[in-house]
């Protein structure tokens, strides 16, 4: 059987599988918030042509299932079919995705030290060739010459020494021996062999992000971006560890992400005329479930009390133990992590802001999924994950999606006459509403007194842009052609809890430590979605402090941006197992402090206005 996609492509179709698995397994992603449960209702299509058979219409409307919309994961084929994807079931990895500017880190690195210090290096053997009277192992040959150069401790495995006998002949005995820095042998390689090379990979719950790069200079040779293929287990960490562990798909969950990474590194290589054996390390950054899944070990643990993982600081792996397809002998490093909801990510994301260098106080914020917080100087760092959910990142809200084109990004509402201005990336007809115009729609509610400060919408405002709808009231921020975008008084309460997760286990970190936010110097935001955030509404609606603009600094995707550092500099790697160690870890869902700080935050901006001042200001003077 075929599907056949409005102006795409056609697919093939196994029979018993739903449409949603026959486009996932082409390469198709539909955002799919359950995994494909029938649950969210958004992986919807329309069926154009065909016979099929449907199982449920969870949050269908009417008018939806009259027109032949489907839960694409709870359709199957029956016959050759033809269907259309809307935009907003469509997932497209945002072209915006802050791929960070290598050239200042790699000046950073430049200014740090003379030279760059990858996990392998290499040294040029002149070996003498054997004879009846020079009869030493090709081994003890190249230890021979080794201990010319003064180094003693070199360690051989098996699968160097399988491939040693004919390199070393092929050679001429005259050849570079690649080695890591702990001194365990690689490989032989020709002595016309200038360059070498590494990847820097950032696994994100979302989407996988590789940078190949020089080992040599440092250059950024190429990036590649994918979604992370577990995604079709469910947006969050949990519903996949609940998959690997009850529904007994670790393997299965370690072999997508695998997949993904040696996905974007063939291409890579294409591109770039790169062969495999030439990329001789690798540096793995995540969270603490992505990074437990990539090695394979039960997650089970971090989501049951007390919370632990199997391992923070990982050793060295090889790339062939690991599957990635670079050199078999490559090490893999892997950036330490700290507990079991601040992982590897917030460890990179530490040493590229470079807070844990400087005296002064600073704040890290990583608002994704998690909302990890970091709280510190030089001297000492503390950390909470906040588990904010992903509504920022669209899922759980009715029009939620990433900021790519078609998102809602920027929101003015006209407080007397409600019209609505709207910026969208790419300038297109809206498709759905992101964080950042989330963040400004709820702002601009409260001060045009649409809704209130729990965020419930007045009852007596005269407005054909409020209306009662099957699951409540909502407001229409674009009146489609097809469909409208709204936000309604659910999506309100969802974005309400983030928000407040985030301001409250900011709260509790600086309480632990006994301090005011009046300390902090700078506040950093991590992930790509700290990149179009607007501040100053962020603080009216009291999910970031009322502090002056100018402490806040975006830093883009800081995960794959300190997996980059830790792949050029052994200073690097041992910052990171500093960063890592010196973490102390606070477990927020135990916290007794944490409820009622949450509670408090829950309303627009918070319980006590006197913390928000510019925000009081503003609100004194509209009135
Ligand atoms: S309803 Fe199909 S993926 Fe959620």
């Amino acid at each position: 059987m075929e599907i056949k996609i409005l102006n795409g492509r056609t697919l093939a179709a196994e029979p018993g599988k739903s449409v949603y698995q026959a486009l996932r397994d082409n390469g198709v992603y539909l955002v799919a918030s359950c995994g494909g449960k029938g649950v969210c209702g958004k992986c919807r299509v329309k069926i154009l042509e065909g016979k099929y058979r449907t199982e449920s219409a969870t949050k269908l409307k009417k008018k939806e299932i009259g027109d032949k919309v489907v839960l694409a994961c709870t359709t199957f084929p029956e016959e050759d079919i033809h269907i259309e994807i809307p935009e907003d079931s469509k997932l497209v990895i945002g072209d915006k995705i802050a791929v960070s500017k290598s050239k200042g880190f790699l000046d950073f690195l430049r200014s740090e030290e003379p030279t760059l210090t990858p996990p392998v290096r290499k040294i040029m053997l002149s070996l003498l060739p054997p004879s009846i009277e020079d009869n030493l192992s090709d081994v003890e040959r190249v230890k021979r010459s080794l201990s010319e150069h003064d180094i003693e401790e070199m360690r051989f495995s098996h699968g160097f020494v399988q491939s040693l006998a004919k390199a070393l002949r092929q050679h001429n005995w005259t050849a570079y021996l690649t080695y890591t820095e702990n001194f365990e042998a690689i490989s032989i390689v020709s002595p016309e062999r200038v360059k070498h090379y590494g990847l820097a990979v950032d696994i994100g719950t979302t989407t996988v992000v590789v940078y190949l790069v020089d080992c040599t200079d440092g250059t950024l040779l190429d990036t590649g971006v994918t979604y992370n293929s577990q995604m079709r287990h469910g947006d969050d960490v949990i519903t996949r560890i609940v998959h690997a562990t009850e529904g007994g798909a670790l393997q299965e969950l370690r072999n997508a992400v695998v997949d993904d990474i040696n996905g974007l590194l063939n291409a890579m290589m294409e591109r770039n005329h790169i062969s495999r054996d030439d990329i001789d390390s690798a540096v793995i950054s995540g969270n603490t479930t992505m990074v437990q899944l990539f090695w394979g070990l039960d997650p089970s643990s971090i989501r049951e009390e007390p919370y632990i993982p199997t391992v923070n600081s990982y050793p060295a792996w090889r790339a062939g133990t690991a599957k990635l397809l670079i050199n078999h002998q490559a090490p893999v490093y892997t950036i330490p992590c700290v507990g079991s909801y601040v992982g590897g990510d917030i460890t990179a994301g530490l040493l590229a802001s470079k807070m844990h260098r400087n005296p002064e106080i600073a704040l890290f914020m990583d608002i994704g999924t998690n909302g990890e917080i970091v709280v510190g100087n030089n001297e000492w760092l503390i950390t909470a994950a906040t588990s904010a959910g992903p509504c920022f990142e669209g899922s759980g809200i009715r029009h939620g999606m990433r900021a790519t084109e078609g998102a809602i990004e920027s929101v003015k509402i006209n407080p007397t006459t409600f019209d609505v201005e709207l910026g969208v990336i790419g300038n297109v007809e809206p498709a759905g509403i992101c964080g950042s115009g989330m963040i400004d729609a709820l702002s601009e509610f409260f001060f045009a007194g649409i809704i209130d400060q729990k965020g419930k919408f007045s009852r007596d405002l005269n407005s054909d842009r409020i209306r009662i709808e099957e699951e409540g009231p909502e407001f229409v921020l674009h009146h489609g052609e097809t469909k409208d975008i709204v936000l309604t008084e659910v999506d309100i309460e969802n974005l309400l809890r983030a928000k407040a997760a985030i301001y409250a286990g900011m709260s509790v970190l600086l309480k632990e430590v006994g301090l005011s936010l009046d300390i902090v110097e700078r506040i950093y935001i991590a992930g790509g979605f700290g990149n179009y955030l607007n501040v100053e509404k962020a603080i009216m609606i009291g999910m970031l402090p009322d502090m002056p603009k100018e402490k806040f600094s975006f830093i883009g995707n800081t995960s794959i941006a300190g997996a980059y550092l830790c792949l050029l500099s052994e200073k690097m790697r041992r910052e990171a197992e500093d960063i890592a160690k010196k973490m102390t870890y606070i477990e927020l869902s135990v916290s007794h402090g944490f409820m009622d700080e949450y509670m408090s935050a829950l309303f627009l901006p918070h319980t006590n206005i006197d913390l928000f001042p510019s925000v009081r200001e503003r609100y004194n003077k509209e009135e």
